[in-house]
Parts: structure tokens; sequence; C-alpha cells
């Protein structure tokens, strides 16, 4: 089966409204790419107007709550982000799961909520350092895997990436063999979790993903695009990602 390649872009609390110029030249690279998706996740904030400045791109959000609504002082719903525009939501980001100590339970919780809401999801796992240096780094992903994927998880609408914590951000990146070996890692436990379905369940590596390794990175073998966060700000970054994704499903 051959899944669609999938370019995501995550603005972390980046951006602003003069930011979203960038998004013409991503916009126009994502017309040209046909055979790919391409998406960019914003702060909640630009959500609307990036959706009106780039009407044809997917545009997302970082994160929702679990609940539909409430007395939760600072957080946006799923139903909020999908009014403003969003197609799709990130959830269990390792920066929220350590900074905003979310558990996977909290990530199944969201996952399930933005899928009632219409959003697609694309729902985060990996390691940190000190796990992979203590030789845990398969036994985090699939156990997060496990706790994090909603019961009726399907590749229509939701999306793993596997972003090792030590590579996001630090220009660091996992080797080639490293990669792969988690991307199977998942790929067989989605397997055990939703049978044949797994084969239609994209797994995007996220993690220092740039111009200069992604086209190493999205030929590898269950890599099904990239989670991109600094390269994902700035069009002329974003663009040859995008090009290296198309001319591998040309
Ligand atoms: P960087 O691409 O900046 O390492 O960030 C990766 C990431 O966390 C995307 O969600």
């Amino acid at each position: 089966m051959t899944r669609r390649k999938l370019i995501a872009g995550n603005w972390k609390m980046n951006g602003s409204l003069a930011a979203l110029a960038e998004l013409d030249g991503i916009a126009a690279a994502a017309a040209a790419a046909p055979g790919i998706d391409v998406a960019v996740a914003v702060p909640a904030t630009l959500i609307a107007p990036a959706h009106a400045r780039a009407p044809n791109l997917a545009i997302g959000a970082e994160d929702v709550h679990q609940d539909d609504d409430g007395a939760h002082t600072g957080c946006v719903s799923a139903g909020m982000v999908r009014e403003a525009g969003a197609a799709f939501t990130i959830v269990g980001h390792s920066e929220r799961r350590s900074d905003q100590h979310e558990t996977s339970h909290d990530v199944y919780l969201k996952a399930a909520t933005a899928h009632r809401h219409g959003l697609k999801v694309i729902l985060c796992v990996g390691e940190t350092q000190q796990e992979r240096d203590a030789g845990r780094a398969a036994h985090i992903v699939r156990a997060q895997t496990e706790e994090s994927l909603p019961d009726d998880a399907h590749g229509d609408w939701l999306t793993v990436a596997y972003e090792p914590c030590w590579a996001i951000g630090t220009g660091r990146t996992p080797t080639m063999d490293e990669i792969a070996a988690i991307h199977a890692i998942i790929r067989a436990k989605l397997q055990q979790m939703i049978g044949d379905g797994a084969s239609d369940m994209r797994i995007l590596y996220g993690g220092s993903a740039n111009p200069a390794n992604a086209a190493e990175i999205l030929a590898l073998e269950n890599v099904d695009g990239a989670l991109v966060g600094g390269a994902s700000l700035t069009a002329d970054k974003f663009v040859p990602i995008i090009q290296a994704a198309k001319a591998l499903s040309a």
C-alpha cells in the first residue's frame, strides 16, 4: 500500500500576522505538489488569519483541550479551533508532555475529542535522551503509542509522529538506522492494535528535520513524512522539504 507523504510544520510559540506572508510560498509549493499533503500548525491566535490567507493549505492547531468546553482558563477547545478554520491538530507533543505534564491518557482523550469535532490528528510520541541512554526508547515509544491512540484510530484521520525529544530543536538527529528501527517498532505496535488498518496509517519523523537531511529521512521505509519545527517557519527552508517529498512521490 502506498501512503501519501505528509509534510507538516509546527510553528510552536512563534509567528505573527506579518509572518503569515511565509504561507504564500508554502501554499504555492503545496499546490505544485498534488501527490503529497502539506499542513502547518500555528498558534491558536493565528489559525483564522492563516486560514484566510492560505485557504487551500491545511492549517492546524498545536493542541486542544480534551473537554468540549468548560472552566479551563487559558485553554482552547477542538470546536473553537475548528470554527477558526483548523483542519487538524497536533496532540501529545513532547513540549506539552513535559512542560504541561500531559500524560498519554490526556493525549488519548484529546485525540478522541479532536476527531469528534472533525479535526484530523497528528499524535506525537518519542523518548527523552535519558530514556534512550537507558536503552528504553523502544519501550517508551510502544507504551506511548498504546496508551495515546484512540480505540477507533484510523489512517484517514490520525497520523503518528515519532519525535525523539533530544532531537527537537537541537540540530541532532538519530542515525537513519535508528529512525527506521523506531518507525518499524511503531508500525508493528499499530498492527497489533488496529490490525490491517496499520498499513494505512502514516508515521512522520520529527526532530531537526531540515532541507539538508529531508530527502534521506523521507526515503526510509515506514517514514511517511515529517513534522518540522524550526525549518517550517520560513518558506525558504520549508519549501525544499516539501519538494524533497514531492520528488520521492513522483
Ligand atoms: P525542530 O524541527 O525545530 O527540531 O522541531 C521538531 C518538532 O518538535 C516539531 O513538532
